[in-house]
């Protein structure tokens, strides 16, 4: 017995020794301990043996159990350690290696103008308020007196949802829905997209507006030239001459464009202003008696004028760029450059 025992004992060890992993490990383990293992075998085996014999037997078959249980439990510790190892060898970081860089985000040149120009109304008390894009036909023209005949109307300018409702053509519908909801005096600036049917380096079917209107009793011409001259100086310069030229809108009488030095040529003519020296910058006017009355205002009282504005034409102006189209393409080479 004990030399069978010496013997098996002696495999183990090998067993043991050349086990790599925990999983070996435990293979021999089973092997020699397990229910059906070696030495539970030998266990198993005292019951034939005589009387006199199997107390040393025993004692012996559970000496050789206790050995491999110590060994067992010592190289697991080793193996431990190698895998331990292993894994801090294979999760080294460099960290002389150069770090991944990420391309930074910035504002949208539409965005950045959008801000400025609302910062330069607020600055002079305006508030903003926003209005719907999906609107009424009666807020996109009706109240603001545009006959039912008139050619702002003509499928060829409006996206239609359905008969009376448009994808707005203009910001100009908020004077209208802010009247509806408060009583002068107001000053109010209104930021948005809006949608024609136009594409081309100058047109795009969405593009954006700033409106600003200003209603209460006494606002004069002057005020409109005060505001919009500021406007102009803090944008693009108090250098920068302003012209105002009589135009027509039905919402407003009477009505005037509004025209500043060319940004390029500083008015000398270029083919940017067409030989002109001048640009368009934005639509204004007196707002109509007809407007107020839709919005229930008393014209013998009360008095405002309104502007509105093409974001993108500033935009382009302030950045010298040629083509509207670029602004959309999201071509992150334009992009970059502001
Ligand atoms: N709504 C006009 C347009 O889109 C611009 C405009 C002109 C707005 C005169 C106004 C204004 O408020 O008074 O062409």
């Amino acid at each position: 017995m004990e030399k069978q025992i010496s013997k098996l004992l002696e495999r183990a060890r090998k067993g043991i020794e050349s086990a790599s992993s925990l999983k070996e490990l435990d293979e021999v383990r089973v092997r020699y301990l397990g229910k059906k293992g070696e030495v539970t075998a030998l266990l198993k085996g005292l019951g034939a043996l005589s009387p006199e014999e199997r107390p040393a037997a025993g004692q012996a078959v559970n000496r050789g159990r206790k050995e491999i249980e110590d060994l067992l439990a010592g190289r697991k510790v080793v193996i431990q350690g190698l895998e331990a190892e292993q894994r801090l060898k294979s999760q080294v970081v460099d960290v002389s290696l150069p770090g991944v860089v990420y391309d930074r985000g910035s504002r949208h040149p539409v965005t950045r103008v959008m801000g400025e120009i609302l910062d330069i109304f607020r600055g002079m008390g305006f508030s903003v308020h926003q209005g719907p894009e999906v609107e009424k036909d009666y807020y996109n023209f009706e109240a603001l007196n545009f006959p039912k005949d008139h050619p702002a109307r003509d499928m060829q300018d409006t996206f239609f949802v359905e008969e009376e409702v448009v994808l707005r053509t203009h910001t100009s519908p908020v004077q209208v829905r802010a009247m509806e909801k408060q009583d002068p005096p107001l000053r109010i600036v209104s930021p948005g997209r809006v949608y024609r049917h136009d594409y081309d380096v100058t047109h795009s079917p969405m593009f954006h507006q700033v409106e600003g209107f200003m209603v209460d009793e006494g606002v004069a011409f002057s005020d409109l030239k005060g505001v919009l001259v500021e406007f102009v100086h803090q944008f693009f310069g108090h250098e920068v001459p302003v012209r105002f030229r009589p135009s027509f809108f039905p919402f407003t009488e009477p009505s005037a464009e509004v025209d500043m030095g060319c940004v390029m040529c500083r008015g000398k003519g270029c083919r940017v202003c067409s030989g002109t020296g001048w640009l368009e910058i934005l639509g204004s006017g007196m707002i109509h008696p007809e407007v107020f009355r839709h919005v229930g205002y008393d014209s013998e009282k009360y008095t405002g004028f309104a502007f509105g504005m093409g974001v993108e034409r500033i935009a382009m102006l302030h950045y010298g760029i040629d083509d509207i189209r670029l602004l959309f393409e999201n071509d992150v080479r334009f992009l970059k450059q502001f």
